[in-house]
């Protein structure tokens, strides 16, 4: 393999349409669009971001050794401290086209992954999955979106086996441009839940909103589909009528071509027996939990899809672990015993809040101590958050929790639900969970904390992990 620069010069201007002030020196070896986190050689994209406009860094981020910056309004002293490619329009359309052109002389395998909760896992597990049989560029995080999505593009070399990407949407029709920058030979819809239902009149319009997945599938490519979504023959129609011929689905369905047999779920893995279209498998799976193990049938049908080595994959799949805030689990030191927690704290909608619920069940099992929820609100749900909130109460009976302590006016619907023995506390906001917590936790107890990131359940956890050392085993 030629050890080649990730860009030419030649090949970003003729990529970006843009005219260079000064002489691109350094070999181009990576894209960013955050000057906090750029390495030396690589291209500063000034894009438009939430909250700050990024021609605002671009001096700063040729300070600290970009390679060039791509820019549409340029200033003396951006060109002092330059080389600058001035672009006519936003920048993001320059960094999009770089993405087209980055997937166009790529030869490999792409794979994209969508679905209302499990793509970041489902993405990750991919990635350590398919490196097992080739160099695969996946996306970092869950950089999901319009400049997620390009970035993650323009940062895939040419030579790489697989890519995989992770396509997300807060509302319907965005997630067609971004497919049909990746084009991918394999599209993934993990599940359709209520996430972001808020924007949405009903789970069929975002699962409407999800199969636009497939308007981007090469025309040899594959769709592999949750079996046992209530959506599947839904998602299987529009799969075809966007011309996919071959069609996957996986689940516990009997009739799924990527069928679960059967599943132990321990506190911290999965060990699954499955058909995977026709071949049978037993593998150990790194991350608990029975969402993780359907998620992980989804992967394998896209290992073999993309013609990878399977046993490969399946053994490396023992390897992946939780990405963080979603199932970590830890033992923090606590007088003469430990806590165990379980830091969810990244994100939540009501299918996730269940899958969290079962997993710490699971994981409390051998323990003695009570089961504990630290709940912060699920968001973007709109008209219907007030029911979908009480609506978790079946679910934390149904895996015998103990304690309930809630945040957030969305929560309160479900605290008003719950019997006084099992209400620890409520309050407005997260972080005044945190002195009771600290109060009334115990030896043996096993704490799940979730809610969406604006919720800020995020720094419960850190206050947690804050006044308690780490404990390294179970009691
Ligand atoms: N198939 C699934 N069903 C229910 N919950 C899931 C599933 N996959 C992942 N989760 C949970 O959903 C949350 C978000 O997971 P993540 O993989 O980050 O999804 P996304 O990238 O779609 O937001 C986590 O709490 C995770 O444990
Ligand atoms: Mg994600």
């Amino acid at each position: 393999m030629v050890d080649r620069a990730l860009w030419t010069a030649q090949e970003l201007i003729a990529a970006t349409g843009g005219t260079l002030h000064g002489t691109i020196t350094k070999p181009i070896n990576g894209v960013a669009i955050d000057s906090r986190n750029l390495n030396s050689g690589e291209v500063f994209i000034a894009i438009k971001g939430d909250v700050h406009d990024g021609h605002q860094f671009v001096v700063n981020a040729l300070n600290s050794g970009a390679a060039v910056a791509v820019v549409s309004k340029p200033t003396d002293a951006m060109k002092a401290a330059g080389p600058i490619l001035v672009v006519a329009d936003d920048p993001l359309r320059g960094l999009e086209n770089m993405g087209r052109a980055a997937r166009a002389w790529n030869k490999g395998k792409v794979i994209a992954v969508t679905g209302s909760v499990g793509k970041t896992s489902t993405k990750e597990m991919l990635h350590v999955a398919l490196s097992a049989s080739g160099s695969t560029h996946a996306s970092v995080a869950s950089f999901n979106n319009h400049w997620g999505v390009p970035l993650t593009l323009s940062r895939m070399g040419r030579d790489v086996a697989f890519g995989v990407f992770e396509i997300g949407m807060n509302h319907a029709g965005e997630i067609s441009p971004l497919v049909k920058m990746v084009k991918p030979h394999i599209a993934i819809i993990t599940t359709i839940a209520a996430s972001h239902l808020g924007h949405f009149k009903s789970l069929h319009e975002i699962a409407e909103a999800k199969a636009e997945i497939f308007s981007g599938v090469t025309s040899d490519g594959s769709a592999v589909i949750n079996r046992d979504s209530e959506f599947f023959d839904f998602l299987a129609h529009e799969a075809t009528n966007a011309g996919i011929q071959n069609i996957v689905s996986f689940g516990k369905h009997e009739k799924a071509d990527v069928r679960l047999k059967q599943v132990a779920l321990h506190p911290t893995c999965c060990c699954i027996s499955a058909d995977v279209m026709g071949e049978a498998m037993a593998f150990k799976l790194g991350m608990p939990g029975a969402h993780m193990a359907l998620n992980s049938l989804a992967v394998l049908g896209a290992v073999k899809l993309a013609g990878a080595d399977l046993a490969r994959a399946a053994l490396a799949l023992a390897d992946v672990a939780p990405p963080k805030g979603r199932g970590v689990q830890e033992f923090l030191e606590i007088r003469n015993g430990n806590v165990l927690l379980l830091d969810e704290s990244y994100n939540a909608n009501p299918e996730s809040m269940a899958a969290a619920f079962a997993l710490l069940a699971t994981a409390a099992q051998a323990r003695k101590g009570r089961r504990i929820a630290v709940l912060g609100d699920m968001l973007e749900l709109g008209k219907f958050g007030p029911d979908l909130h009480k609506g978790l109460l079946k679910s934390l009976e149904e895996n015998k929790f103990d304690k309930v302590y809630a945040a957030g006016p969305l929560m309160q619907n479900l605290w008003n639900l719950l019997p006084s023995s099992q209400q620890g506390k409520w309050v407005l906001q997260s972080a005044d969970l945190i002195p009771a917590l600290l109060r009334h936790l115990n030896p043996g107890d096993s704490v799940v904390i979730k809610g969406s990131l604006g919720s800020k359940m995020g720094p419960v956890v850190e206050a947690l992990r804050k006044q308690f050392q780490p404990a390294k085993k179970d009691d």
